[in-house]
């Protein structure tokens, strides 16, 4: 493929020569690591998890079957701990002094600088102290946290004493995380008093006293100051971390892990029921993080990097926090929002740190590409020299604005896809060794073996559309559902036998290169956030009005997919602008001001077939205002309903 096209081009965007040449793995390299991959494994892998500190090297490198019972081990035998790679080794090797964390607060006046040395001392005084509470290897611990060193230092220091962490976004509600807890079963909880994001403060302290009402297991509450808000202390349980952390031994032994023991715990979405809890294990998704963060960003030593996720996403586990801390970089953690003090906050902090390398979502790009060039163009961002994207596809009008407004074509434009289960990237390209498409990921990264498959788990070949499917393991790959193995086949591994199943469908070019459309089941992608529709429907109906809802996903111009209700009230209850009002309130306070709807239409009936299984695709269609295509809606128990629906629809 030629590699050095020009940006003229707007189907194929070569990368610039000079970017080629400075890039680590060049076109020759990147086709040796894809070959060695798929030829000798064990070889492979078996070097790369040299990236990473070992107390013990593993000999036995991959042991994975999608079949049956699923057993995936990656580097059996081997024995580490994941802070000593973040940490320990950077002080060895005479990193110490180097800038670990660089933090921006939501306020632009407040800064910080954290140095591997200092970053190292945080989280070892902090790792004894739970040490002393009794915490250790294989306890839960629920961390919910806003973007501040603290919540890095929370991770790491669990890491390093064993103890699984468990990430809850600081943005859903006490029921969500009391959920997540009791699903976890942890005994401690990491918070703080407060947040800030956009110029406003999170109560996350009260938030958790309301969760804990429901969590029995939760022994310890380590409470971070903050914003140093008032907070209500509760006498044996709470802590202040400052106090625990002042009388702590500054000496912290890391647990000695198996490289399959459990690293954490992270929940997201499906299709049905409860967020599962995603395990990740300690070796392959240390050895996935580095990699993948070194190649896709072609990271060099002394460069600043951005990522502009939340700790609580996975974005933010590999790609602020494990992957930049293991490769020795210097990881941006940002509080703030892109749009507050104003629009140009992205590019105001790039000048401000010269930031080299930048990772954010399709649905910032898009927010800022309606406020116009201006507020890009009032700062240079010359030090920036490649973009990333993440969490939804990207179309390729944002991709170019990306491209051309924000990154001058001077920086070439990776397209990561992944998802919380493969713990790291798994398709985008390496930049400098893949020709761009805007609007495409690309291709696969070494040792990742993706395959689209007709609904009959048909294998479909060369240019084609499909469900996407990995049909080998990589070692970041998670490993369970925490508590709940069975789920875990049936979720991934039962609709297409011996093959993980994404959710994701895709197409492919005549190039090989994938074209992400989008989940086809029952998960929607608000603005980068994961949710199932069942859990926005559970929301509803527990409102004591609402008889019946049904969510599904529509088009967004700003957030890719917004949330579409469809409400059925008890006989008797009477829709109003008022009733509507509080039920949007109401999703807000049961999960979290993401699952917010965007529209609520009220429904005398759902169309249901006769055995009462309710047609989500004409719920679909009738969202997307598409409503030509509505197919056959003989099968229905009363066709009626939809014409009323598609007389009512809102927006
Ligand atoms: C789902 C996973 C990836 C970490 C953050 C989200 C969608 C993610 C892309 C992309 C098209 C993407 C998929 C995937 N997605 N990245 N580059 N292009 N779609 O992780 O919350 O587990 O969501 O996000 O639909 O299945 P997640």
């Amino acid at each position: 493929m030629d590699t050095h096209l020009h940006a003229h081009h707007d189907e194929v965007i070569g990368i610039k020569a000079d970017a080629a040449a400075r890039t680590h793995v060049s076109v020759e390299r990147r086709q040796a690591m894809v070959r060695e991959a798929a030829v000798d494994p064990n070889g492979f892998w078996g070097k790369e998890a040299n990236r990473i500190s070992w107390m013990v090297k593993p000999s036995k490198i991959k042991n994975t079957s999608f079949h049956d019972d699923v057993q995936i081990k990656w580097f059996e035998d081997g024995i580490l701990n994941a802070s000593v790679s973040c940490l320990d080794r950077h002080l060895e090797e005479g990193r110490g002094d180097r800038v670990a964390i660089l933090w921006e607060g939501d306020d632009p006046s407040m800064d910080e600088r954290v140095t591997y040395r200092e970053l190292y001392n945080r989280v070892c005084r902090l790792g004894s102290a739970m040490r002393r509470l009794g915490i250790g290897k294989g306890d839960v611990v629920t961390i919910y946290m806003p973007m501040i060193v603290d919540a890095a230092v929370a991770m790491l220091a669990c890491a390093r004493i064993g103890a699984i962490h468990s990430v809850v976004f600081g943005g859903f509600s006490p029921d969500s995380l009391a959920s997540r807890i009791q699903d976890g079963n942890s005994v401690a909880l990491i918070t703080a008093d407060e947040g800030r994001r956009g110029g406003r403060s999170v109560p996350l302290k009260a938030n958790a006293d309301q969760a804990l009402l429901e969590c029995p297991t939760v022994k310890h509450v380590i409470v971070a100051r903050n914003t140093d808000a008032p907070v209500n202390m509760h006498p044996g349980r709470d802590h202040w971390w400052a106090t625990l952390a002042r009388h702590a031994d500054p000496v912290c032994q890391p647990e000695p892990m198996n490289a399959e023991d459990p690293m954490f715990i992270l929940y997201t979405s499906g299709s049905t029921g409860k967020p599962k809890g995603v395990l990740h294990t300690t070796g392959g998704y240390m050895v996935w993080a580095s990699f993948t963060h070194e190649v896709v960003f072609d990271y060099r030593p002394g460069e600043i990097y951005w990522c502009t996720a939340d700790v609580g996403w996975v974005t933010g586990h590999t790609y602020i926090v494990y992957g930049p801390l293991a490769n020795g970089a210097t990881t941006l953690m940002f509080e703030g929002v892109p749009s507050y003090p104003d629009n140009s906050r992205f590019w105001q902090v790039v000048d401000k740190h010269q930031v080299n390398i930048f990772y954010t979502a399709p649905t910032a790009i898009r927010a800022l590409m309606r406020e116009g060039e201006k507020p890009v163009k009032r700062w240079r961002r010359d030090s920036l020299r490649l973009l990333g994207s993440v969490g939804e596809p990207i179309n390729p009008e944002a991709w170019l604005w990306y491209y051309r407004v924000v990154g001058e074509e001077r920086c070439p434009v990776v397209d990561t896809w992944w998802q919380t289960e493969t713990g790291g990237i798994l398709i985008s390209p390496l930049p400098g060794s893949v020709a761009q498409k805007p609007g495409s990921a690309t291709l696969p990264l070494p040792g990742v073996k993706p395959a689209l498959v007709d609904n009959d788990g048909k294998l479909l070949e060369g240019a084609t559309e499909g469900n996407l499917v990995i049909t080998d393991s990589w070692p970041g790959q998670m490993r369970t559902v925490f508590g709940d193995h069975e789920r875990f086949i049936q979720t991934y591994f039962s609709t297409f036998k011996g093959m993980y199943f994404t959710g994701d469908g895709a197409r492919r070019d005549e190039d090989g290169y994938y074209w992400i459309t989008g989940r086809v089941d029952d998960v929607i992608n608000v603005a980068g956030h994961r949710m199932g529709t069942a859990e926005v429907e559970s929301a509803l109906v527990a409102h004591p009005k609402v008889a019946e809802a049904a969510v599904v996903g529509m088009p967004h111009e700003i957030k890719g997919q917004g949330i579409y209700c469809y409400v059925t009230l008890n006989a008797g209850e009477e829709p109003s602008d008022a009733l509507l009002a509080e039920l949007r309130n109401w999703v807000r306070r049961e999960i979290g001001p993401i699952a917010t709807p965007d529209a609520i239409q009220w429904a005398p009936g759902l169309p249901k077939t006769r055995s009462g299984k309710i047609m989500r695709r004409i719920l679909r269609k009738i969202a997307a205002n598409e409503l030509d295509g509505l197919g056959d809606t003989s099968t229905l128990a009363d066709p009626a309903v939809v014409d009323d629906l598609v007389a009512n629809r809102v927006m």
